[in-house]
């Protein structure tokens, strides 16, 4: 081996994560040749203004020219932290056909265009690497790959976005509005550069459309997953479910059922005493359950600049050890079925409904019988709220098919007796 080998990479971006990896490289700079068996150099950093001060980047390295880095013979490794679609995909194919190394955190790609950049990725026999774009620092996209490489896997869920978890924790914590919360979401670099991908659900998506298809060995893309945000929970959503003994946390869910995938995102009241219940702020969680292993839990923190970077730093090096044992690209992609993802309303749950109807004799009745006649058993109801001839129900469902379950919130909403629906929340 030779030891004094120094391998160069380029990074793309400068931003919350690309200068938490330009810090890390300098704090591992002793250290990177015991590690892997050479040292490591940031040759180039790319941005978009030269003009902006850049804290620990040295001025010479910066470039705004990505003919600069891809025309580089010197450079090996290329580590993807701008995000979004384009540029970035131009790049990084540019990159693994050139034959460079690729890092990236970038599951908005990856969610996408997964199928293209890992084919790329394999045919030129280079390795593509993303553990950061999926739930921060938490290592899961190595363990699903590769730890678990001997298990049929069935189910993959968790809290998977920082921003609303922080956002939620937040608002029953401490009653903070959304607004103050996602604004100090956003001070602490959790949120996305629009932050509409946070709360709607849709950076979620996009790492349970990339679980999904390394635990299922079939591809999922970002548009085959349900999505809904954090955007209509209030404070009395979260009030009730308190009541009756529930948190509020926005999960990803992805199941392999024997009749296709389920895959989705929405908030869902938790029991208090479930272990998700507990996982705040900006903590990621993610549940894996498989034949063989049973099940395992994976937390930590899944946003912000050197969680992040600390996945990106585990990547280099590790792509740092392949090239130096000459054996990059060994794990590729793992999409070696094709099955069918269910359309949501095929899918299961229970349900939280709050609804706002007239207070008079009969009326339960009338919406208990249209939830009955479209299959919908009630687990509890209870009356919140009595003010100027309105009462606030409160129903908890049994599972049922979400079809159904949504043709009697139709009927509901068109009755003369009901003024509002309120919330809809899935439960646990
Ligand atoms: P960010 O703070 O917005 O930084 C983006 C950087 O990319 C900036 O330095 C920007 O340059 C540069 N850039 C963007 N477009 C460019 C272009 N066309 N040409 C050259 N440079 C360009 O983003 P971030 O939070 O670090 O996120 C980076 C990636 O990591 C994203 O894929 C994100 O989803 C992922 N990620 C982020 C987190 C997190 O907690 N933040 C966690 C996990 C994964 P300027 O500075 O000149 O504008
Ligand atoms: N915006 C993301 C989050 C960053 O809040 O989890 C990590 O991908």
């Amino acid at each position: 081996m030779s030891s004094q080998r120094t391998i160069k990479a380029a990074v793309l971006g400068a931003g919350t994560v690309g200068s938490g990896v330009c810090r890390l490289a300098q704090d591992l700079a002793g250290e990177f040749v015991n590690k892997t068996g050479a040292n490591f150099e940031i040759k180039k950093v790319l941005v978009r203004s030269l003009a902006k001060e850049r804290e620990g980047i040295p001025r010479e390295v910066l470039t705004d020219n990505w003919k600069e880095i891809i025309d580089d013979p010197e450079i090996d490794i290329i580590v993807e932290l701008m995000g979004g679609i384009e540029p970035a995909k131009t790049y990084v194919l540019e990159a693994l056909r050139a034959g460079k190394q690729v890092v990236t955190a970038n599951k908005d790609l990856l969610a996408e265009h997964g199928k293209e950049v890992m084919d790329a990725a394999e045919q030129a026999g280079v390795d593509l690497q993303f553990e950061a774009a999926v739930a921060g620092a938490i290592p899961i996209i190595r363990p699903l790959k590769q730890s678990m490489a001997g298990n049929h896997i069935t189910e993959v869920m968790g809290i998977v976005n920082g921003t609303t978890n922080y956002i939620l924790t937040k608002m029953t914590e401490s009653g903070m509005s959304y607004d103050d919360a996602l604004a100090k979401a956003t001070e602490l670099g959790y949120a996305e550069a629009d932050p509409t991908a946070d709360v709607e659900g849709y950076d979620a998506g996009r790492k349970i459309a990339i679980m999904a298809s390394i635990a299922f060995n079939s591809r999922v893309t970002f548009s085959q997953v349900y999505t809904e945000g954090i955007t209509k929970i209030t404070a009395d959503d979260i009030k009730y479910a308190k009541e009756f003994g529930y948190v509020i946390k926005l999960l990803g869910v992805a199941r392999n059922t024997e009749s296709g995938i389920e895959v989705k995102v929405h908030p869902m009241l938790i029991p208090e005493n479930h272990p998700l219940a507990g996982v705040n702020d900006s903590i990621n969680a993610v549940f894996v359950h498989a034949d063989a292993m049973d099940d395992a839990m994976f937390m930590g923190r899944g946003a912000g600049q050197m969680p992040t970077a600390s996945a990106v730093m585990g990547d280099i090096v590790d792509v740092c050890r392949n090239i130096v044992n000459g054996c990059c690209g060994r794990v590729g992609c793992s999409c070696y079925k094709i099955l069918p993802v269910k359309e949501i309303g095929d899918t299961s749950s229970k349900f939280f409904l709050r609804i706002q109807a007239a207070d008079k004799a009969g009326v339960l009745a009338n919406i208990a019988s249209v939830l009955g006649n479209n299959n919908v058993s009630i687990a509890q109801v209870v009356q919140k709220s009595r003010k100027s001839g309105t009462a606030e129900l409160v129903i908890i469902t049994d599972e049922v098919e979400e079809r159904h379950f949504n043709d009697a919130v139709t009927i509901l909403r068109g009755m003369s007796v009901v003024s509002e629906i309120s919330g809809v929340i899935r439960v646990y």
